[in-house]
């Protein structure tokens, strides 16, 4: 049997705190339910970093791409690490240098308490985004000149090749092909970008042709943010750059809740077979670090991805129901509404995922 190695980072903050929950619930799927998955515990982050200088080693991932089915990475961020270069160099080092150009981050909303709207429930919030994920002004191109004089000039370029903006647009139409959604949204701001965002427009205009079956529609990225509020029903699947992407999913994972249930994977779409990434989308969050406050459903629902990515969708489903009874039942995190600490609430879940297994199985 193929035995799927997993590489796990910690990282930094409440990224250790969630991933011991997560590890605790990959055990339960390798060890009582004999699932062949290999976890390989990697000592890199801020800590580390601070110790000997080392932050994502090319040898390390280098054996990563070659060895790994994937990775599941806590969130890196230190106060004592101000210019955030150990995580550039991990995590951008991870989706640039794997390739890993979707990044896909689902915005479900799994109670109705969780939806800050009026009159919205649980149901009005279910679509996921295509963010792209290897280029924008993510590709470090720039500079600054007379550094610290009032003559300051500092560029960040904005990258946007066709062959990148095509992929991700069409991992975007293949996954609402997939999976029976039939609209997809591509927002941009061509209205004032028309040089780097008419390339979007053309190429989104090209494809649709291709997906006759799927209403596609292109919008501006100010436009999709109002109505993500007004009129959040509508939403399937969106496609956007990376820049954008990254703003939009932490306004789609206000409208689940917060940043304790948004989870994401990083794939090289066109390829299933690599290794991929997967995060939760929330950060170090070092204010409430250390105080077992952290909610560890994101990383339970991005462990879920994991494992669907694997080939066990069904686990994916099962983690998701038992999250959802969690919350029905306010055994959850500060932040959901519930009163538990990250590892009691890491706890009832597991509980009712052991439970459902004695259930039906
Ligand atoms: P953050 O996501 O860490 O926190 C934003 C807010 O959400 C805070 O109020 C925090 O308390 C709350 N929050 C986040 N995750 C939570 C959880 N699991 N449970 C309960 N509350 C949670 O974003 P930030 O404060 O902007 O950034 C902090 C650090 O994390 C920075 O260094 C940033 O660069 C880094 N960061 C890393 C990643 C990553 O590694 N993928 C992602 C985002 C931010
Ligand atoms: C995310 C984060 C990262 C990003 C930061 C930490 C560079 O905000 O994964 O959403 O902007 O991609
Ligand atoms: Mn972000």
């Amino acid at each position: 049997m193929k035995v799927n190695k997993v590489a796990v980072i910690a990282g930094d903050g409440i990224g250790p705190e969630v991933i011991r929950e997560a590890l605790l619930l990959l055990r339960h799927y390798t060890v009582d339910r004999g699932l062949p998955i290999e976890l390989w515990e990697l000592d890199l982050g801020a800590e580390r970093y601070l110790r000997d200088g080392v932050t994502l080693p090319p040898e390390v991932r280098s054996a990563i791409e070659r060895e790994c089915a994937a990775v599941l990475l806590g969130a890196l961020g230190d106060p004592r690490v101000p210019g955030l270069e150990h995580a550039r160099d991990i995590l951008f080092g991870l989706r640039f240098g794997l390739d890993l150009y979707a990044n896909v981050r689902p915005v479900k909303a799994l109670a109705d308490r969780l939806v800050p709207l009026k009159n919205r429930g649980k149901d009005a919030i279910d679509f996921v985004v295509f963010r792209e994920n290897t280029e924008g002004v993510y590709a470090g191109i720039g500079g600054q000149l007379r550094r610290g004089t009032s003559d300051e000039i500092a560029i960040s370029e904005d990258i946007n090749t066709r062959r990148g903006v095509e992929r991700i647009l069409r991992a975007a139409f293949e996954h609402a092909r997939k999976t029976g959604r039939r609209r997809v949204h591509m927002a941009d701001k061509s209205n004032a970008m028309p040089h780097a965002h008419g390339l979007w427009r053309r190429t989104f205009d090209e494809l649709r042709e291709q997906y006759p079956e799927i209403e596609a529609r292109a919008v501006y990225i100010d436009a999709l943010c109002l109505h993500l509020i007004q009129d959040p029903d509508q939403f399937e699947v969106i496609v956007t750059n990376n820049l954008f992407g990254d703003i939009v999913t932490d306004l789609g994972a206000a409208l689940q809740g917060g940043l304790g249930m948004a989870a994401s994977a990083n794939l090289h779409a066109a390829a299933p077979d690599r290794v991929a990434l997967f995060e939760p989308v929330h950060g170090s969050a070092p204010e409430i670090a250390g105080k077992n406050l952290a909610n560890p459903f994101a990383a339970f629902l991005t462990v879920g991805l994991l494992l669907e990515h694997l080939g066990w969708p069904e686990e994916a489903s099962r983690i998701e129901r038992a999250v959802a009874t969690a919350l029905d039942a306010g055994q959850c995190t500060r932040d959901v509404g519930g009163s538990l600490g990250t590892d009691a609430a890491g706890d009832a879940v597991r509980r009712l995922l052991r439970g459902a297994d004695g259930a039906d199985g």
